[in-house]
């Protein structure tokens, strides 16, 4: 089987401070455990807990996420006492321990002092204390107390022979990230004082000669909270670059006071990068600040082949890491307690979702959580040791992966293999989804995940990047949707075209500046030289109406929007056969120097983008991978060799080619020439 390694995949060298805390210290192999709240149960069942855990093969676990209230019982005044008989009790057990600074659920007392930083909606209403996350990020109050709380904990246990390494609050940005209240509106006139050198230029780039919105002062500036209809949009976006910002720099206050007083332990918190589950971080702006990348993960249980959201949110989280490894320190066992209806997963689903988090890049597999709850909001959540106790099929799937985690050891540090990157921005995502686009069909999530989920399905392992990166490693780059385009990204993808790439664009791409103003000429603006062509009018269809296109091979069918293309130098591919815009291109490719630019002006079905992106790997030089349907094949490769991951997620056994001998290290058999893979299962070969 062809995997051609398309990046640099030589492991980084330990160097400096910095490369030092990349990994949890003192972990020797690969990351198996979960979040563990032993303040929910007497002390008498935390030695259980130890016992259980080692049963299991547990490596490491996250403790005191939310356990604030009971560190500081009072303004000041700390109990430390269960929290050192617990890390001591993990120690000796040899379970690494994960440490939170508690900061995403302040006490009551806190509240009652500081009920101002409570947050306010854009509806203006203020949400009460008595759930998690209630947070102002403005609120310097807030800043305050957390970076106390942070600071007593970095000295405590800052040396503590457990502690692998820190865990900053949980989850920034969910449930709430934006707060609406003066303070608020405060902070964000001082992040646009730093942003725009004055008013004019303010005014400018928001366009504000529309409706008359021109600012005269920055006083007279606000918070985007609800208006009587359609607010300014680039308001709007820049209040959401804010959001992040001032996440972020919370998240950096305790980060600088843990790498402080705690010198050489790395420093994370959980991302939650699919797209479906936080939308309000910049994570490529995070990805920066963080020692070790960590990611949540939850399937939506009822949703079909979900295992492929599951493949790309760990290849977005690999990719917010610069391809290094990351860790995956939240999944569920089984159901959650929070969606609709909570479907159990089915026999050998928790250890395929683990292995495929692993296979891309993830040095370990967390969960949420080590012991069911019995009480609290989340009681009908699934754990490692569920409700029904040790003699259940979840707790022996636990152990058993505990084994194979155990196993793969040697994984660790080893590099993902990719073939392809997709374009991603969640800039450009914050500013299409504002109101009033052409069409509310206009959608860059959905967009994002059929190309990401065609690509899944020719066997093509992708990183994801951003606009501005160097693309100059990759035979292809795949632009799902990116509305919003700057002049530097715009520049980065001819040159990467011209210097011989294979792009392919999608419809609604390289419509605007960095301010959510049109760029000049005709549309795509950013993109018209790059991809031959000019736009001379959207022609979004009407609910439910379906279109065909003629070309090479057969008619395909889209949906939802069309356009009056017109080509200037790129040559039509498919064209329009119905519609508003029939007779003009659909699909084109246009060769500039030594690449090509395809071009894909409707929303294809999921057939119609295949055979488009059958071509366009052709035209890249990528092969077809004959592999089964729902087998996901992915290597990774690091200085003890190649690791070759299959993952079989079909009702079928399934047969695939290998590159040479190995070892299969989960059932410890050599396999050579070529590797079975049980239906459901997983393999594991060391090349
Ligand atoms: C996560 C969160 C955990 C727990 C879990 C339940 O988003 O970090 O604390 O609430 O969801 O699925």
């Amino acid at each position: 089987m062809d995997h051609p390694l398309t990046r640099d995949t030589t492991p980084a060298v330990a160097a400096g401070p910095a490369e030092r805390r990349r990994r949890p210290v003192g972990l020797p192999a690969l990351a198996y455990g979960g979040d563990y709240n032993p303040e929910q149960w007497p002390e008498e069942v935390w030695e259980e807990d130890v016992r259980l855990m080692r049963e299991a093969g547990v490596t490491m676990v996250s403790v005191g996420i939310f356990s604030w209230a009971l560190l500081e019982t009072a303004p000041g005044e700390y109990d430390f006492g269960w929290l050192d008989r617990l890390l001591d009790l993990l120690h000796a057990g040899g379970i690494r321990v994960d440490l939170g600074t508690p900061t995403v659920v302040p006490p009551a007392w806190f509240y009652r002092r500081h009920p101002e930083a409570l947050p306010v909606t854009r509806e203006g209403v203020r949400l009460e204390a008595g759930s998690r996350g209630a947070i102002c990020h403005s609120s310097p109050a807030y800043q305050d107390a957390a970076a106390a709380i942070t600071e007593q904990l970095a000295r405590r246990y800052g040396d503590h022979p457990a502690l692998a390494m820190w865990h900053v609050h949980n989850e920034y940005g969910v449930p709430v990230s934006a707060c609406y209240c003066d303070t608020s509106a405060e902070h964000f006139r001082r992040w646009l004082r730093r942003r725009y050198t004055d008013l004019d230029e303010l005014n400018e780039a928001w366009g504000t000669a529309f409706w008359g919105q021109r600012y005269g002062a920055w006083e007279e500036i606000r918070p985007p909270r609800l208006t009587p209809t359609a607010g300014n949009p680039a308001q709007q976006l820049d209040w959401a670059r804010f959001t992040s910002d001032a996440l972020l720099d919370n998240f950096r206050r305790e980060r600088d006071v843990l790498h402080r007083l705690s010198p050489g332990i790395p420093v994370t918190t959980n991302f939650m990068t699919a797209l479906s589950q936080c939308e309000s971080l910049d994570y490529w702006a995070w990805g920066r600040e963080v020692d070790i990348v960590a990611n949540d993960h939850y399937l939506v249980a009822e949703a079909p082949r979900n295992h492929i959201n599951l493949a790309m949110s760990a290849d977005l989280t690999r990719s917010v890491a610069g391809g290094r490894p990351w860790l995956l320190l939240e999944h569920s066992t089984g159901a959650v307690n929070w969606q609709p209806r909570n479907l159990p997963k089915q026999p050998g689903e928790m250890a395929r979702n683990s292995l495929t988090h692993i296979a891309r890049g993830s040095d370990g597999a967390m969960f949420f959580q080590w012991r069911a709850s019995r009480y609290g909001a989340e009681k009908f959540h699934s754990a490692m040791l569920p409700h029904a106790g040790t003699d259940s099929r979840i707790w022996r799937e636990v152990v058993a992966l505990g084994a194979s985690v155990g196993a793969l050891g040697s994984v660790r540090d080893s590099r993902v293999v990719s073939d392809a990157a997709v374009l991603w921005d969640w800039q450009s995502w914050w500013a299409q989804k504002l109101e009033w686009r052409p069409s509310v069909e206009l959608d860059a999530r959905a967009q994002a995940d059929a190309w990401y989920a065609a690509a899944w399905d020719r066997h093509l392992t992708v990183d994801f990047a951003h606009p501005e990166a160097d693309l100059s490693g990759y035979p292809l780059v795949l632009v799902p949707a990116l509305y919003l385009m700057t002049g530097a990204a715009s520049r980065n993808l001819r040159r990467y075209v011209e210097t011989g790439g294979t792009l392919a664009v999608g419809h609604f791409s390289g419509i605007v500046d960095e301010h959510d103003t049109v760029h000049p000429g005709p549309y795509p603006g950013a993109l018209r030289d790059v991809l031959g062509l000019t736009v001379e009018e959207f022609a979004p269809l009407p609910a439910g109406r379906g279109i065909r296109l003629t070309g090479p091979g057969g008619d395909l069918t889209a949906a939802s929007w069309s356009e009056f293309v017109v080509a200037r130098g790129a040559d039509p591919q498919w064209t329009y056969a119905d519609g508003p815009t029939a007779g003009h291109p659909a699909v084109t490719r246009h060769a500039l120097g030594g690449g090509s630019a395809w071009y894909v002006s409707t929303r294809l079905d999921e057939a119609g983008l295949d055979a488009v992106l059958g071509r366009v790997c052709a035209d890249a030089g990528l092969p077809e991978r004959a592999l089964p349907r729902d087998v996901e094949v992915v290597e990774r490769v690091g200085e003890l060799g190649r690791y070759l991951f299959a993952v079989n997620h079909s009702g079928t056994d399934a047969r695939i080619p290998l590159p040479g001998d190995g070892m299969e290290l989960l059932t410890g058999l050599l396999v050579g020439g070529v590797l079975d893979v049980p239906a459901g299962g997983v393999r594991v070969v060391h090349l």
